[in-house]
């Protein structure tokens, strides 16, 4: 029996990490700002597959947030074995539309919480020889689109610096870099998304078991998705400043509104 702890459970990708973990058999840690929706979660999850279900209500935009999930994954009374860093959000409007508080929260959650949870799970699986970390970028990480983007792109470049790092330590660390994925993440954020094409959208579940399936193979960065696959094969090759230009065309084309 191993223990996964899951940040940004209670909805989209996390609640599916949640699913199919639980169904797996792991004990769960579940993180996340609302009381109410974690208690009745873990309830739901220990009823269906008798697994342990622990809650951890915090706010990952701020220290103490940080602190109280930091400090569960360094008991080494308990060990975590399995990280995944899901929590995050988007901003509506494009640079300067958006405040600057709501740009400095989300490099709170997406990249200070990132390193500092990831940081506190490493140490512990490396004294234990095994572990895994997965942290949830997107593939935005590989266009030129505002503070989204780029606090994306610092995960996936973190990740995969960390998984040199700490190779051959037992860790293993994994970027997954998802395109749509129908979540509450765009309804949150106030953005329509009438204009994304069908074909675009991928689901949780499918998503969820080709990321811990590469997990499993050692990949340090998962792009769970032909259709991504092939799109992200067309960025690399595509000059950067033709990129800018092509990325915010398209994006307030077929992007959310
Ligand atoms: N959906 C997409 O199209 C898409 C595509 C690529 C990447 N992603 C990434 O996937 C991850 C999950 O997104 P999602 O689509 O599943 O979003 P979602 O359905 O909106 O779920 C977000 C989850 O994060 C939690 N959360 C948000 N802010 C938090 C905070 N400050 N502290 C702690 N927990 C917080 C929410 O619960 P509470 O509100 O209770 O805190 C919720 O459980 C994000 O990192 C996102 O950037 C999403």
């Amino acid at each position: 029996m191993t223990t996964a702890l899951i940040t940004g459970s209670t909805a989209g990708i996390g609640a599916a990490f949640a699913r199919r973990l639980a169904s797996d058999g792991h004990n769960l840690v579940l993180v996340a700002r609302d009381t109410k929706r974690l208690q009745e979660q873990a309830t739901e999850l220990h009823d269906r597959h008798g697994v342990e279900v622990e809650v951890r209500t915090a706010d990952l935009a701020t220290d103490d947030g940080i602190e109280t999930v930091a400090a569960r994954l360094s008991d080494r009374r308990a060990p975590v074995d399995l990280l995944i860093n899901n929590a995050g959000f988007g901003n509506k409007g494009r640079y300067l539309d958006v405040s600057m508080a709501d740009e400095l929260k989300m490099l709170k959650v997406h990249c200070e919480a990132v390193l500092r949870l990831t940081s506190a799970a490493s140490e512990a699986m490396r004294e234990r020889g095994r572990g895994g970390v997965v942290n949830v970028a997107s593939v935005a990480a590989f266009v030129p689109r505002g503070t989204y983007g780029a606090s994306k792109a610092w995960v996936v470049q973190f990740t995969q610096g960390v998984a040199k790092d700490l190779a051959g330590t037992g860790v293993r660390l994994m970027a997954l870099c998802p395109g749509f994925v129908r979540t509450e993440f765009h309804q949150r954020a106030g953005m329509g998304t009438d204009n994304i094409p069908n074909w675009m959208w991928l689901d949780a579940d499918k998503l969820v078991a080709a990321a811990l399936s590469d997990l499993a193979r050692g990949k340090t960065l998962s792009i769970p998705d032909p259709r991504y696959k092939a799109l992200m094969g067309l960025v690399k090759v595509t000059p950067r400043g033709l990129l800018g230009g092509v990325s915010s065309r398209t994006g307030r084309k077929y992007g959310p509104q």
